[in-house]
């Protein structure tokens, strides 16, 4: 059935306020019933987390509502999910739990495609340890990253592969699961950055090959916390530092204090709301996520095929690398305009979009991007419409015969 982008948009208040949000790779607009949710946790009597008292079960069970919630969305299981404020936040309570264990020699390989939550940790863990890094590079032109690249940095000192599913600055999605299978091989743990791809596509922590898994709910319409998975036989190995009084059950073991109640509870609902999106969908919640995130994975690539072709009639405008599989997430320069310039143009004209190198800074350096500014991104999300595509393709065409008068 076709996606229906009318009821799709209904359920985010903000976009009544009209701009253009063409930067869901930043952060998305939140869902009504996320929203509701939020707002109902805080109005209820909620107690700190005990089985002895109804509002202390209520955040007992808004903490196994979520875990079960992200389970579902990424082929996890409850007791593997660990829920925190920010994937970088978790990447790097994962990364000096790893690093503890590692000797000087051992090795890490990580790649320029990724933000730098999954890298600057990684490269200071070895640090720490005295751990080498190494680096998977990716093609200067398309952007891709050839998974034979891993079979030469890989070896029997490697300690963990670091590699992104989806890259938040040109949207290239690697063949996580072949990079995976690799670094296994080798006898390499897997940390794969979810964080770009997760809102663009059913996800599969088995399929993908991760020993970890990282995702953040303000990316898929929810609010701002993260949740990293593992199997809980993965995590149950694992000694992170933490206070002597709190849990040791995995995956508390893994949890930094008290979180918060109500954003758990957003965090549930988001996942519900993705699990509506195809409203023909039945089944398990896991399957409704499935057909759901499929229909607007399928909408989402027609309008990134209506931005690449619109994008590539304007011979102002330079867009970088050309991957096979991508998510919908297009990054660009436009002559004789910085990305600055640019993105104060676009807004301006209610549109919204990132301008710089986006936290994806090993990809920007590696392109001798970063200095001049790196570069601006579009990147759509399944509330996005093709009308509003055409309005960035037309103010581009604008500041594109405006460029001569403009400089900057
Ligand atoms: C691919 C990717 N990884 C990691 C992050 C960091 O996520 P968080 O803000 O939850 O730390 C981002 C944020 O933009 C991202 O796009």
């Amino acid at each position: 059935m076709p996606f229906d982008i009318a009821r799709t948009r209904a359920a985010y208040p903000a976009l009544a306020e009209g701009f253009v949000h063409l930067d869901g790779a930043g952060g998305t607009q939140t869902a009504a019933p996320v929203i509701d949710a939020v707002a109902d946790a805080m109005r209820a009597a909620v107690g700190n987390r005990s089985a002895a008292f109804a509002p202390g079960r209520r955040s007992l069970e808004m903490v196994a509502a979520a875990r079960a919630a992200v389970a579902d969305l990424l082929g996890a299981q409850p007791d593997g999910v660990v829920l925190g404020p920010s994937a970088t936040a978790l990447t790097y309570s994962l990364a000096r739990t790893l690093g503890a264990g590692w000797r000087p020699g051992d090795e890490v390989v990580l790649s320029r495609l990724d933000h730098d939550a999954n890298v600057r940790p990684w490269v200071q863990a070895a640090e720490a340890a005295g751990a080498t890094v190494r680096w998977a590079e990716f093609d200067r032109d398309t952007g891709e990253l050839p998974v034979d690249r891993y079979a030469d940095l890989l070896g029997e000192r490697t300690r963990l592969v670091a590699v992104t599913a989806g890259s938040n600055a040109i949207g290239t999605v690697p063949d996580v699961a072949a990079i995976a299978k690799t670094a296994h091989a080798a006898g390499a743990l897997v940390c794969v950055d979810g964080v770009h791809s997760v809102p663009h596509g059913p996800t599969d922590l088995a399929a993908l090959g991760a020993d970890f898994l990282v995702t953040s709910a303000y990316k898929w319409s929810g609010p701002h916390l993260a949740a990293m998975v593992a199997a809980p036989a993965t995590w149950e190995r694992l000694r992170p530092a933490k206070l002597l009084p709190s849990s040791d059950a995995v995956p508390d073991r893994f949890e930094y204090g008290t979180p918060s109640f109500p954003l758990l509870a957003g965090v549930a609902a988001a996942v519900d709301h993705l699990a509506g999106l195809d409203p023909s969908a039945t089944g398990s919640r896991r399957e409704r996520l499935r057909a759901g995130l499929a229909a607007a994975q399928a909408y989402e690539e027609a309008l990134l095929d209506r931005l690449l072709a619109g994008l590539a009639a304007l011979p102002a405008v330079r867009v970088l690398g050309s991957p096979a599989r991508r998510c919908p997430t297009v990054s660009f320069r436009l002559a004789g305009l910085s990305p600055q310039r640019t993105q104060e143009e676009l807004g301006a004209a209610g549109l919204c979009l990132s301008a710089g190198d986006y936290h994806a800074y090993e990809y920007f350096q590696a392109m001798g991007l970063r200095d001049s500014g790196g570069a601006v991104r579009a990147s759509i999300y399944h509330y996005n419409t093709a009308e509003e595509v055409d309005r960035l393709l037309a103010e581009l065409d604008r500041l594109a015969a405006d460029g001569g008068r403009m400089t900057g």
